[in-house]
């Protein structure tokens, strides 16, 4: 059994913690929040410990693993902590904020040798991973182009609004839309070109952001916001034209147009291994089950975390830091 401490029980914490009782390796033996009720509330469900902070488990828990579900802001200070320790690490996405975190993330792991994950769930999500083998088998020759959605509503939910504090969250453009980028980077590689323009609320926080980028062979349009009327669907999609063929992930589901005519409706989705209280924003909602039980699995029988390791989600941020760089920048108070 892998023994896990999860730090931050807030909405991301509750999920992972949903997700463990599902996973037949996972033992969920200590919980952190500084809220202590959030800790005790999940601490209930595995008959585990309760800590006060992070830094306080991370520094004392008899753990193997350290789930890092903290505000994005602090999950670098925390990383570094855990593989100073020995422990293997989750850390949901963004992996940081900064560059310079970035690189003291992989400086750290460097010394330590520690095995970590990062929470890029799209890399496991079914219509994700069915585009991703399709488009490395080769099967409707290559990409042309892409154009990748992720919309919502502003999220609420957020412990003391962090979320709503550039410095914190790094705005849509860290939290949300880097989903998509990075995905986009597994698919495809790096770009060559960036071009990117956002919309900024009355207090310079970034609420859209659109960026183009050029591939040798293919352009893609990326495009994240959560700024939509309160009540407006979470919605993520794509289209990707393929020579042969179009794929389109939108609210009719995955179809696949062929270029001869005609189209089919490839079957993706896995059985639904989860009967979670949860929810979440899902059009297949155990992507973060599998994303957990592949990392447990890893650890438990000592291979490489090779679909989301921290070099990729440090990549992904850098990605997004140039875009909001093309774009005029963060706000600066
Ligand atoms: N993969 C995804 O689809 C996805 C979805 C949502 C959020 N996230 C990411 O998950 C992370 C957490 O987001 P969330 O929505 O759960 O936020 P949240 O505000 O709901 O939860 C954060 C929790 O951390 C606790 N906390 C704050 N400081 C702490 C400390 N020092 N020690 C212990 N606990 C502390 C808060 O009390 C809160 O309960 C973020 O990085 C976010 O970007 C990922």
């Amino acid at each position: 059994m892998v023994k896990i401490g999860i730090v931050g029980c807030g909405f991301m914490g509750a999920n992972h913690s949903e997700c463990y009782r599902h996973v037949a390796k996972a033992n969920v033996t200590c919980v952190a929040d500084v809220r202590r009720e959030n800790a005790e509330k999940i601490a209930r469900m595995h008959s585990a410990k309760v800590y006060d902070s992070a830094k306080e488990l991370i520094l004392n828990a008899d753990v193997d693993v350290i789930d890092i579900c903290l505000p994005t802001y602090l999950h670098a200070e925390n990383a570094v902590l855990a593989m100073k320790k020995g422990r293997s690490v989750f850390i949901e996405k963004p992996v940081c904020m900064t560059k310079e975190e970035g690189a003291l993330l992989l400086k750290t792991q460097e010394e330590t040798g520690a095995k970590v994950h990062v929470g890029q769930v799209v890399r496991m999500w079914d219509e994700y991973v069915w585009l991703k083998n399709v488009a490395d088998s080769g099967k409707y020759g290559k990409i042309l182009s892409a154009v990748f959605t992720r919309i919502s509503a502003k999220p609420e939910w957020d412990w003391e609004n962090w979320l709503k504090d550039t410095k914190k969250s790094g705005d849509v453009a860290l939290d949300l839309h880097i989903h998509d980028v990075d995905f986009m980077r597994y698919l495809l590689g790096e770009p060559q070109n960036v071009t990117s323009s956002v919309t900024k609320n009355e207090k310079g926080a970034i609420e859209q952001i659109f960026s183009c980028f050029d591939y040798k062979d293919a352009k893609v349009f990326v495009e994240g916001c959560w700024d939509y009327p309160v009540g407006f669907p979470f919605t993520m999609g794509y289209r990707v034209k393929f020579e042969n063929a179009t794929a389109v992930l939108d609210e009719n589901g995955l179809n696949v147009y062929l270029k001869e005519g005609g189209w089919i409706k490839p079957d993706v989705r896995t059985e639904h291994e989860l009967n979670s209280e949860i929810g979440g924003n899902a059009l297949s909602e155990d992507a973060y089950f599998k994303e957990l039980k592949y990392f447990v699995d890893c650890i438990e029988e000592g291979n490489p975390l090779t679909v989301a390791p921290l070099s990729e989600g440090v990549k992904s941020v850098e990605l997004v830091l140039c875009e909001v760089e093309n774009a005029g920048g963060f706000t600066k108070e």
